[in-house]
């Protein structure tokens, strides 16, 4: 039994005020630590710890809630969490993040509901604390809802290509915006139906989806993370509400970061959010203007493990550029094997970075920082494209859009615009991929039709340990 005392200095508001700014402090700086590989492990521990003293301080309020019901939750929490978040493939990240970010954004608009049933539809409560409750409940769902069909797409369980209801999505879309608001502007005038506040919920739940829906996989990382500062505002929405500093301070992180990281991976793509949001691109697998595989009229020259470590071992500079393909056939540590190879030959090498290589922000640093790649060897796409032009031989392994020149040369293209990694200019290109298939925009690459790239078609990880097998001989 704690003593009264002590309860009641635990208990106190300032002191319960002292441990929530420390825990902002903490996020702070754990999200400042996010900004490196080197130190993103690390960030991450401190933003953990902010969020256990800011559990800790919404415990310690007086009068908090049912402590058996409150313990069942964290132990399923915990349950479900962690075998998933240790689980998961580097490759199925994206979706996780989706399933974690509705989970957020479901709390939100039940937390709005709590409060609307225990305050008597907003009685006597000041009408901008309802504001922000209801403004919370809308987004809260449309997040949800959002992030659970963003889930389904990415984890392949619904389909990838945009689904829509053509010409009248916009106007569904538009309707159903204009219900939930309608509804909760009666809610705040002092409509205590819980009829209303549920046709709330359901329209922003229909909302969600009908958002969703029509916008095609390649995208779908991008609208995640959009969905995601969402939650963050709701998140501090709810705050309010609940006059509850921790979930203000967390929630406008969330939000903030989410919403620069949104903008940060539609420059990468250039692609512009409203378009995005539009669905107007889309198509995880074919996009419109695309052609399929073979109907290029150039023709293609392969090449094998044995020449192509003849060609690496003679050349002074060698830049590698993994994509997608890299990740999925787990090739990183075959590949730092072959740097390690290659430098022991005084070859000079680096790994050129596209920020948009893979299906989400940093995958490529993440797996190469796994496989111990010395991050002064990686080079950020604005560093790698003026180097190409110096370098012998570009070894590009499982990455096709972010190299496709396309994106320059061709005003057609459904990538034209966005940025890319300009192997083109090297001396020469060694590609590694299983076959002619497109990549995730679904359009064929020039790069292999050119005269100086050289095709070596296999699974990335085994075409690099042959490679470095190759490298023996020589
Ligand atoms: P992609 O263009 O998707 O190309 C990956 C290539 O890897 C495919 O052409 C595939 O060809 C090959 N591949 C697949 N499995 C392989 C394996 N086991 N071994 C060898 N090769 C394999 O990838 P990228 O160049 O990294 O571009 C990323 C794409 O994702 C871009 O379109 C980008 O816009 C999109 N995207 C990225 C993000 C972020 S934030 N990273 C967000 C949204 C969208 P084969 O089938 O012939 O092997």
């Amino acid at each position: 039994m704690i003593h009264p005392v002590l309860a009641s200095f635990l208990q106190n508001t300032s002191f319960l005020d002292v441990l929530y700014i420390v825990a902002f402090a903490l996020f702070i700086q754990g999200l400042r630590g996010l900004s490196g590989p080197t130190t993103a492990v690390r960030g991450n521990r401190i933003a953990a710890v902010g969020m256990g003293i800011a559990v800790v301080a919404t415990l310690l309020n007086r009068g908090e809630g049912n402590w058996g019901l409150i313990a069942l939750g964290s132990a399923l929490g915990t349950a479900v969490g962690v075998p998933a978040a240790r689980q998961v493939r580097m490759t199925a990240m994206p979706q996780m993040v989706a399933l974690f970010n509705g989970v957020g954004g479901g709390a939100v608009f039940l937390i709005s509901w709590t409060e609307f049933r225990l305050t008597h539809g907003y009685s006597h409560t000041a009408t901008y604390i309802a504001i922000f409750s209801l403004f919370a409940a809308i987004v809260g769902s449309v997040s949800f809802w959002g992030s659970n069909i963003a889930f389904g797409k990415l984890q392949e369980i619904l389909p990838g290509r945009p689904i829509t209801l053509g010409a009248a999505q916009q106007a569904v879309n538009l309707l159903l915006l204009a219900l939930a608001i309608a509804a909760a502007v009666d809610i705040a005038a002092g409509d205590h139906s819980e009829g209303v506040f549920i046709g709330m919920l359901v329209c922003a739940a229909l909302l969600g989806n009908a958002v969703v829906l029509p916008i095609g996989g390649a995208d779908m990382p991008v609208v995640i993370s959009m969905l995601n500062a969402c939650t963050g505002l709701s998140a501090a929405a709810t705050g309010i509400a609940l006059n509850n500093p921790a979930l203000i301070v967390a929630g406008m992180i969330v939000g903030a970061s989410g919403s620069i990281l949104t903008n940060l991976m539609a420059v990468a793509m250039n692609r512009s959010i409203p378009a995005i949001v539009a669905g107007g691109f889309g198509g995880g697998g074919v996009v419109e203007g695309a052609t399929g595989a073979g109907e290029h009229a150039g023709t293609v020259r392969s090449t094998s493990a044995a020449d192509a470590a003849i060609q690496l071992a003679y050349a002074s500079r060698v830049v590698i550029v993994p994509g997608y393909g890299m990740a999925v056939a787990q090739a990183q540590h075959a590949v730092r094997e072959l740097t390690k190879e290659l430098e022991a030959r005084g070859v000079e090498v680096s790994y050129a970075i596209h920020p948009v290589a893979g299906r989400m922000p940093g995958h490529m640093n993440v797996l190469l920082a796994e496989a111990d790649v010395p991050y002064d060897q990686l080079r950020e796409m604005d560093d790698a494209n003026p180097e190409f032009q110096r370098t012998d031989v570009s070894l590009v392994i499982g990455a096709n859009d972010v190299t496709n020149p396309a994106a320059k040369n061709t005003p057609s293209s459904p990538i034209y615009g966005m940025p890319i990694l300009e192997v083109a200019d090297s001396r020469s290109v060694i590609v590694i991929k299983r076959s002619m298939n497109p990549g995730f925009a679904g359009i064929e690459n020039e790069l292999y039709y050119d005269p100086k790239t050289a095709m070596l078609f296999g699974d990335a990880k085994s075409a690099v340990s042959e490679i470095t097998a190759e490298l023996a001989h020589i």
